[in-house]
């Protein structure tokens, strides 16, 4: 089966195609995966003069960006003989229906004229939520467009559980290579932790999902983001953040600073990173009062708050593993790019000797090879899914365990 993956949630444009297929053992099927391509098309540079993700200019931009990727990867694909007999009416028509609704990605399939050939995918994939509702729709139209036009089924899939799955890829070989899913003893913990998310979730047999606890107010990534733009650093900034805390660890800089670790004895599950922020905004407003706001002072702080993330997000993990006798760990969202965090959650791996599952770097952030592996994954559920393309809506607060 051939997936084509469309991932518009926030500020990355990518798409993605995915062929499965299911092989019998004596332990029963597993799935395994070859990659045809892989497209990400970021605009985080764009959005850095606003300091955080303007949902007009995304909107705008995957508009223009998904068409053109579209071009790229179909190129991977081997050409079908089908072409479609009324091409050009049926374009017509779509471009009618969906003008209003948005008009630079109609404008975009004006010359688009590779969409005559019938690829050979088997379903489409895209993200519903949560995100940003403007830029959703974005992804959700241009996926209902394709479905029409080549009379393919269109799948809407949630984004934290693809960062979820996209943990078990293993993409340890090149692109093209049948390779196989990481395994995930059941029952786990899934640790989310993005830009809009900060989760801890129970996975039990054939994936169900419950939530255990998350942030009352600020996401983990938010929080880095906020904290970097309090340091003059550019967006996003956890890449920044940590780039400085590492360097404090080399040239061992102590911050004179030190922060809370909200919640920790809270005996919950749940987090709140906003009273951190705030500490951080103090520190930063007495230093520039007392002129020692200079670059050590920075690496200094951007430790300590790096510590203490990561020393609440050790605790609680290793709380929710207690609690649920958990087999395995999994983690996801674009936080988990963070090399401290990486390691000390290994060392909890191996504390309770379970397997800790990561992304590999190239799925640790946002895109639309974890968003066609959903579908993959959930593919005889799915065949008897009673939605249609048209009923697909963007969700912006949409949960995994709904
Ligand atoms: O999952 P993601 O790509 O997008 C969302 O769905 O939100 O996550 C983006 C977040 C941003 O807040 C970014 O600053 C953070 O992930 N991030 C990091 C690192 N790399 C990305 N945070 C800390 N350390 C990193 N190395
Ligand atoms: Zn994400």
């Amino acid at each position: 089966m051939i997936i084509l993956g469309i991932e518009t949630s926030c500020d990355e444009t990518a798409l993605a195609l995915i062929e499965t297929r299911e092989i019998s053992g004596h332990e029963g099927k597993r799935l395994e995966y070859r990659i045809i391509q892989s497209l990400v098309h970021s605009q985080a540079e764009l959005h850095s003069a606003y300091g955080g993700v303007f949902p007009t200019l995304a909107k705008r931009e995957h508009s223009k960006n998904l068409v053109p990727l579209l071009d790229k990867i179909l190129k991977d694909l081997p050409v079908s003989n089908k072409k479609h007999d009324s091409f050009s009416e049926t374009l017509e028509s779509i471009k009618k229906q969906y003008a209003e609704q948005n008009g630079d990605l109609i404008e975009s399939l004006t010359h688009a004229h590779f969409l005559e050939n019938i690829p050979q995918i088997d379903k489409i994939a895209v993200t519903e939520g949560p995100g940003l509702e403007p830029a959703l729709w974005v992804g959700i139209t241009f996926a209902r467009i394709l479905g029409e036009l080549w009379n393919i089924p269109v799948i809407p899939v949630n984004h934290m559980e693809g960062h979820v799955v996209g943990s078990l890829l293993t993409n340890d070989k090149p692109y093209g290579a049948w390779q196989q899913l990481k395994e995930l003893p059941l029952p786990a913990v899934a640790l989310l932790i993005s830009g809009g998310h900060t989760e801890l979730i129970k996975i039990e047999e054939n994936f169900k999902y419950s939530l255990l606890g998350q942030t009352r107010d600020d996401a983990v990534g938010e929080a880095f983001d906020k904290v970097a733009r309090l340091l003059g650093l550019p967006y996003p900034g956890g890449p920044y953040i940590s780039k400085l805390a590492h360097e404090a660890w080399e040239q061992k800089i102590i911050s004179p600073i030190k922060l809370p670790r909200p919640m920790i004895n809270s005996k919950d599950l749940n987090f709140s990173f906003s009273g951190l922020k705030t500490a951080v905004l103090y520190a930063v407003q007495e230093a520039q009062k007392n002129n020692t706001f200079d670059e050590n002072f920075k690496k200094g702080l951007a430790h300590e708050f790096e510590q203490s993330v990561t020393e609440v997000l050790e605790f609680k993990l290793s709380q929710a593993i207690e609690d649920i006798g958990a087999q395995a760990v999994i983690i996801g969202g674009g936080v988990s790019a963070n090399h401290v965090l990486r390691e000390r959650f290994t060392k909890i791996g191996e504390k309770y000797d379970i397997p800790v599952l990561l992304p590999s770097p190239q799925v640790s952030g946002d895109n639309a090879l974890m968003i066609a592996l959903v579908v993959a994954m959930n593919n005889e559920n799915q065949n008897n899914l009673l939605i249609t393309a048209k009923e697909i809506r963007a969700n912006g607060t949409k949960k995994i365990t709904e």
